[in-house]
């Protein structure tokens, strides 16, 4: 195997990739670690050449067709479970890349070089490259090329239909090196990870708090509706005093709306992130006394004397962090320190039981991130970004999340003391659930949904 002499210092590959079979050539210079795992590969490769990552992928090295495991095809190895200086050891090798099974786009793929890292660059790192991918969907090389005829002659019958259809300010001599580098910034810093890059464990990091910051408005589905049904489901009057606790609050969403819907709440916010709690104690400086925003480290134990006696704790995106057992720890512990009226709601990604719900859930989260960047925006660029830097667990796990069955969830709450435990909302693998210690709620009942979503739609508007 072709690795550095250096422990942990992994040998670059520099690679030639080109379009296969087009004159004049769409080609991209990468350099990448040798121990990227193929899956991530993929993600650098969709973003150096410009692809839009709709779409499934094949790599075919020396009689091998490696692809997703998700899959379940028999016939495919998992391309999570080799890496680069695995599979092509040898400067000169080349390989094939097919993207799109359907419109069959061949990317030859050349290691032209095998070197050692070089102090202070970041790879992935895009060296050169000539013109643009041609448009996804257009039907693979015969169907680009006529393209490329139509869009010329402006008396062709179809040249307006061509142009509407993909896009008027499409240039195929276009090629920003500058745009491809910033594009893969993120996949640098962040989920690109992989056990096999660091031994250490992966965790968030200030670059995904500012990431998530980006993308967080399309990237979680239905946001506004999620943060009000997390108030309707609590079972206090919006005149009712408790003490609540959010678990990793990130910039502070949820915290607004649960103070402003309930004037007498007081709340706790809790974050890992500097950048995060920044944003928090701006967002909620208008709530004085009522809040604090502190720092906690979510795999220590110290925080949660913080939950000892309150009425509530709520979290939304933050647990599946933690593995089963420490989930499964941190509801006995929550449920042993939470008042006798106390609720423990979560909404968070949920572990597909079956492959066909992984599938489910990953195609309906992307049609959530893309339905909300067009809405939001006008645009899919924030869709596109989604999609390049694999956000979408259900395509591209990552070792940092490890979400667990809703099920087994539901029972570990059970366990822990809550006596009406259930899941009461899910969309695109995204749930909310959770367990209430008392059988009934407050005697004047809780929050109006809409009330709550009033609440809700504030907090995120007042950016
Ligand atoms: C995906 S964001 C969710 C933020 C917010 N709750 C929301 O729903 O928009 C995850 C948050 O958890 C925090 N976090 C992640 N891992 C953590 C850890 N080990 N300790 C403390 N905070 C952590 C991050 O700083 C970030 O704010």
């Amino acid at each position: 195997m072709a690795e550095s002499k250096q422990i942990n210092e992994p040998l670059i590959y520099q690679c030639k990739i080109s379009l296969k079979g087009l004159i004049p050539p769409i080609w991209r210079k990468v350099q990448v670690a040798g121990d990227i795992p193929l899956d991530k590969f993929h993600r650098v490769l969709q973003t150096v050449m410009g692809w839009g990552n709709y779409h499934s992928y094949r790599f075919i090295i020396e009689g091998i067709t490696y692809g997703p495991s998700a899959e379940a095809d028999p016939t495919l190895s998992d391309a999570a479970e080799v890496s680069l200086s695995q599979v092509s050891q040898t400067e000169g090798s080349k390989f094939i890349y097919i993207y799109d099974l359907a419109d069959d786009w061949q990317h030859v793929v050349k290691i032209e070089r095998i070197l050692p890292p070089q102090p202070g660059v970041q790879y992935p790192i895009c060296l050169a490259g000539q013109r643009a991918c041609p448009p996804e969907e257009c039907g693979g090389i015969w169907e680009y090329t006529n393209l490329l005829e139509i869009f010329k002659n402006p008396r062709h019958p179809e040249h307006r239909e061509m142009i509407e259809q993909f896009g008027g300010d499409f240039d195929p001599e276009a090629f920003d090196l500058g745009r491809v580098n910033r594009a893969l910034q993120p996949i640098r810093g962040t989920k690109i990870r992989s056990k096999a890059v660091n031994d250490t464990p992966p965790a968030w990091s200030e670059a995904d708090s500012k990431l998530y910051q980006e993308i967080a408005a399309v990237a979680v589905p239905a946001r506004e509706e999620q943060i009000a049904a997390l108030l309707t489901l609590l079972p206090f009057n919006p005149a009712e005093p408790f003490r609540a606790v959010e678990v990793g609050c990130g910039e502070g969403f949820l915290a607004h709306a649960l103070l402003d819907c309930f004037a007498q709440a007081q709340l706790v916010a809790l974050d890992g992130s500097e950048e995060m709690r920044l944003q928090t104690a701006r967002r909620l400086s208008a709530f004085g006394e009522r809040v604090t925003v502190e720092p906690f480290d979510l795999f220590a134990g110290d925080w949660l004397a913080h939950v000892e006696g309150a009425d509530c704790v709520v979290s939304s995106l933050v647990l599946h962090h933690l593995d089963d057992a420490e989930k499964q720890q941190l509801f006995a512990a929550i449920g042993e320190r939470l008042s006798p009226r106390g609720v423990f709601l979560i909404a968070d990604l949920i572990q597909p039981p079956r492959p066909e719900a992984g599938e489910l859930f990953a195609a309906a989260w992307d049609r959530s991130a893309e339905a909300q960047a067009l809405a939001q925006t006008g645009s899919k660029r924030l869709f596109e970004q989604f999609a390049q830097i694999g956000w979408n667990y259900y395509r591209f796990p990552d070792p940092m999340d490890k979400p667990s069955p809703l099920f087994e969830q539901l029972t570990w709450l059970k366990a822990a003391g809550f006596v009406v435990v259930d899941c009461f909302w899910l969309q695109a693998g995204h749930a909310i659930y959770g367990g209430y210690k008392a059988s009934a709620g407050s005697a004047t009942g809780g929050v109006s949904f809409t009330a709550a979503l009033r609440s809700a739609q504030a907090a995120l508007q007042a950016r």
